[in-house]
């Protein structure tokens, strides 16, 4: 091995330089969740985050197998990788397969007969019900998943720093049992996360979207260890930490009920910091009609965050020294409620702080921003969840295994 390892925490990580990949089958682990709207791909930047991946391991001469999983069981999201694997044919510039298989006996049939340059798209990971549930290693190891799939590669490339931080057979699970590198994402985001966790202060975290269990989990963390100096809100995040506040939320009143009631008691908790911010007001679909409301007033269905709030919170923003945007702000599928959203991305990066763009939905808006105002951004980060883990110092189990890989497959070879 050439010994060209990254560094977490103090410990090394193998890296694509650290192998011959000539020759050699590939199980490669990437992030292709994107957002979806009616079962169309809405925006294809993960999956083009991981293009330079898929074509290096390509020139190196091996095989390669795709696994990625995209959305949540139950969630309108949750829909096969057929398309996926269509636009990375279109990428790529040439045919990538794809089997609606991922362990049976299709997909190892497949798996068996691939020629160096084919590429092999699997389906979505999370249609398998064991990789839904977050085990401990030692468990992951054993899971049906690693046992039918591992003993036919030779390596496993982590490239889903995105999922990093899911404690899942398909992200930790085959570290342990195989050589395991990092791709080119997972490497450029461990460096260049890394300098954000020494960034200058004051910082500002934006959090909004859909995914309030996590949202609460990173608020809480951040919070209490001051390793943020303020945080402003957006989304349906906002909404339920105004529901916990008292406040009537509109037509929002039903999702939060129906799905996240139990998160009010945590939310109240939360509600003691005064350096978390709400929205002051909202645009809202009133019957059909875009309406600006206050938040202590809210009609209709809040979609978006409104212009009072914008003005206040691009204070704060012009004077933090390093930016975490993890959004978005609203709806931003519907072009009526991507406003907030860009507003924030757009004052951020005309401030003089170092912008992070936490990944997920939040980086489909950048072609919202002119090109003077892109190459101002700090970092683009394919993670949403994974880039607060991250940033927090919470544990990430995808890139803790590929640690304990180099330690096991990798430590004292020769150089
Ligand atoms: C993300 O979009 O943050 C990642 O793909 C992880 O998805 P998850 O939160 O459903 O695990």
């Amino acid at each position: 091995m050439s010994g060209v390892v990254i560094s977490y925490n103090e410990r090394n990580i193998a890296t694509i330089e650290d192998v011959d990949l000539t020759n050699k089958k590939v199980l490669l682990r990437v992030d292709m969740n994107s957002p979806i709207k009616d079962n169309v791909i809405m925006d294809t930047s993960r999956i083009r985050s991981h293009i330079k991946t898929i074509k290096e391991l390509v020139e190196l001469g091996s095989k390669v197998v795709i696994m990625s999983h995209q959305g949540r069981p139950g969630e309108s999201d949750f829909i096969s990788l057929k398309s996926h694997t269509e636009i990375l044919s279109k990428l790529l510039g040439f045919n990538v397969e794809f089997v609606g298989d991922i362990i049976g006996p299709e997909a190892r049939k497949r798996i068996a007969t691939l020629e160096v340059g084919e590429v092999l798209v699997l389906e979505n990971t999370r249609f398998l019900s064991e990789e839904n549930i977050e085990m401990p290693f030692e468990q992951l190891m054993n899971t049906n998943f690693v046992k039918k799939l591992s003993h036919l590669f030779n390596y496993y490339v982590g490239d889903a720093f995105a999922s990093a931080h899911r404690s899942q057979a398909s992200i930790a699970g085959f570290p342990l049992v195989m050589p395991a590198v990092a791709g080119r994402v997972m490497e450029d985001e461990i460096k260049g996360l890394s300098k954000a966790i020494n960034g200058e202060r004051p910082s500002t975290l934006f959090i909004g979207g859909a995914k309030l269990k996590d949202a609460i989990k990173i608020m809480n963390h951040l919070i209490k260890t001051k390793k943020i100096d303020n945080i402003l809100t957006g989304g349906l995040v906002a909404l339920l930490l105004l529901k916990a506040k008292g406040y009537n939320i509109g037509k929002a009143e039903k999702i939060i009920e129906e799905k996240f009631a139990s998160l009010i008691p945590e939310a109240k908790e939360l509600l003691k910091y005064d350096n978390i911010f709400l929205p002051e007001d909202f645009v809202s679909d009133v019957d059909g009609n875009v309406e600006v409301v206050s938040s202590k007033e809210i009609k209709g269905s809040p979609k978006d965050i409104g212009p009072q709030t914008i003005d206040y919170y691009n204070e704060l923003l012009k004077n933090s020294k390093t930016i975490i945007l993890r959004g978005p702000a609203g709806v931003i599928e519907d072009e009526r409620f991507r406003n907030g959203t860009i507003k924030l991305a757009t004052e951020s990066l005309n401030s003089n702080a170092y912008v992070i763009f936490g990944g997920g939905h939040f980086i489909s808006i950048l072609n919202d921003l002119p090109p003077m105002l892109r190459k101002r951004i700090g970092y683009i980060s394919t993670g949403g969840g994974a880039v607060v883990y991250f940033l927090s110092g919470e544990p990430m189990p995808g890139i803790e295994a590929l640690a304990l890989s180099y330690e096991k497959f990798f430590k004292g070879l020769k150089q």
